[in-house]
């Protein structure tokens, strides 16, 4: 299985759906190459179709059409044992009778391994997660994390080539979220393994992956390397999902090479850049995020647009200053300023001037 397939994917779903009921479709058309060695996430709102694409690369579920293949060979019919896959999941608990090395055994056990491998293997992979005092323990007698990092302990313990985590770290306090995320990514790394990784916390996402596949409503909405995700949204979906985001709604008058003339719906004409609408007429949500907004317009390009804006609301955050406005008839307009040292601070009904960059204002569908 160690091999891709002619396109150098690892893992691809190659027009992929999924109906449990034989009328609704949860997966649509999942379209997704993997190369080795990938840590990717999925992220996308509650039932939008994640743990499903999971199961069925674990082989808990079937395909309803189309095909799921592993290093190019299709695994359609392959049982989930012997896909070689491991699997950390929020309800795959481990198992409350068997102490932590028995645990750990377990997958070794079903592999035919010797007693003297499989020590071996159980020490190595309790050292990588920092538990070696423990494998005397029943999991009852673990705390949350500690019984979180058994689980991956044990995913990895077969050394599998492929791991698939669905919200691992769900339940887990943010400090100990935050040291296994850098555990989890490091470790995988470090082994050369390809990861799919699920969750609903797009920071987590952003911050440990490859690359992140935007899902919503069945459908991959966009996939992309977390930093293209948040700069580039293609569409209205991916930029209100992801980050904080400004919108303003109005109608293209014109579209010219990679400028939109946009007239927002108090009647201001802004220049943007068209991301997806074509024609004029059409409605648009024009995205702007918050930290790209300029509450000093003398220090932007001539071509810079500017608008005027009412201050409704300053918060000192310590490192940024967040201001709410009421721009174009709207008063929950989001502007983050770094605490710079001539960064003026600003009071409530305030009139003030703010500005963008062209190409920092995106026309995405309405
Ligand atoms: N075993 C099942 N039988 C029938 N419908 C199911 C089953 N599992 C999931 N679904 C439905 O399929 C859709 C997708 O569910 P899925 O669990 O894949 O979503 P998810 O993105 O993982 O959501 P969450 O973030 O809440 O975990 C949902 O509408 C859900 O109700
Ligand atoms: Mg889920």
């Amino acid at each position: 299985m160690a091999d891709t397939a002619r396109n150098g994917a690892f893992v691809e779903f190659d027009r992929v759906q999924k109906s449990y009921d034989g009328e609704t479709l949860v997966v649509k058309d999942l379209n997704l190459d993997m190369p080795k060695g990938e840590f990717l996430t999925m992220l996308g709102p509650s039932g939008s179709g994640k743990t499903t694409c999971l199961m069925m690369l674990a082989g808990f579920e079937t395909a309803t059409h189309g095909d799921i293949r592993l290093g190019g060979k299709s695994i359609n019919n392959i049982p989930p044992h012997k896909r070689g896959i491991g699997m950390v999941f929020q309800n795959y608990a481990l198992f409350p009778h068997m102490t932590v090395a028995e645990n750990l055994s377990f997958p070794l056990e079903v592999r035919k391994m010797s007693k003297s491998e499989r020590e071996e293997k159980i020490k190595v992979s309790l050292d990588r997660v920092q538990m070696s005092e423990f494998g005397g323990r029943r999991p009852a007698q673990l705390s949350g994390g500690q019984q979180q990092r058994v689980a991956l302990a044990r995913a990895l313990v077969f050394e599998p080539e492929l791991v698939l985590m669905d919200e691992p770290l769900g339940a887990l306090d943010k400090q100990l979220r935050e040291s296994l995320q850098f555990e989890i990514t490091h470790l995988a790394h470090q082994l050369g393994i390809t990861v799919v990784y699920v969750t609903h916390d797009q920071t987590e996402a952003l911050t440990m992956s490859d690359r992140v596949a935007v899902f919503n409503d069945g459908r991959i909405q966009q996939l992309a390397p977390p930093d293209k995700l948040y700069e580039e949204p293609e569409n209205s979906f991916v930029a209100q999902f992801i980050g904080e985001n400004n919108t303003l709604e109005g109608t293209v008058k014109e579209i010219k090479g990679d400028k939109a003339l946009v007239q927002l719906d108090d009647g201001e004409l802004i220049d943007c850049k068209p991301i997806n609408v074509s024609k004029a007429g059409e409605r648009t949500r024009v995205s702007i995020r918050p930290e790209r907004v300029e509450t000093n317009p003398a220090r932007l390009r001539e071509d810079a647009h500017t608008l005027k804006a009412e201050v409704q609301e300053f918060i000192y955050m310590g490192d940024i200053f967040r201001t709410r406005l009421r721009v174009a008839g709207k008063d929950d307009f989001i502007v983050k300023t770094r605490n710079a040292p001539d960064q003026v601070r600003m009071e409530p009904g305030q009139q003030i001037e703010i500005g963008w960059l062209p190409e920092d204002c995106r026309a995405l569908d309405a």
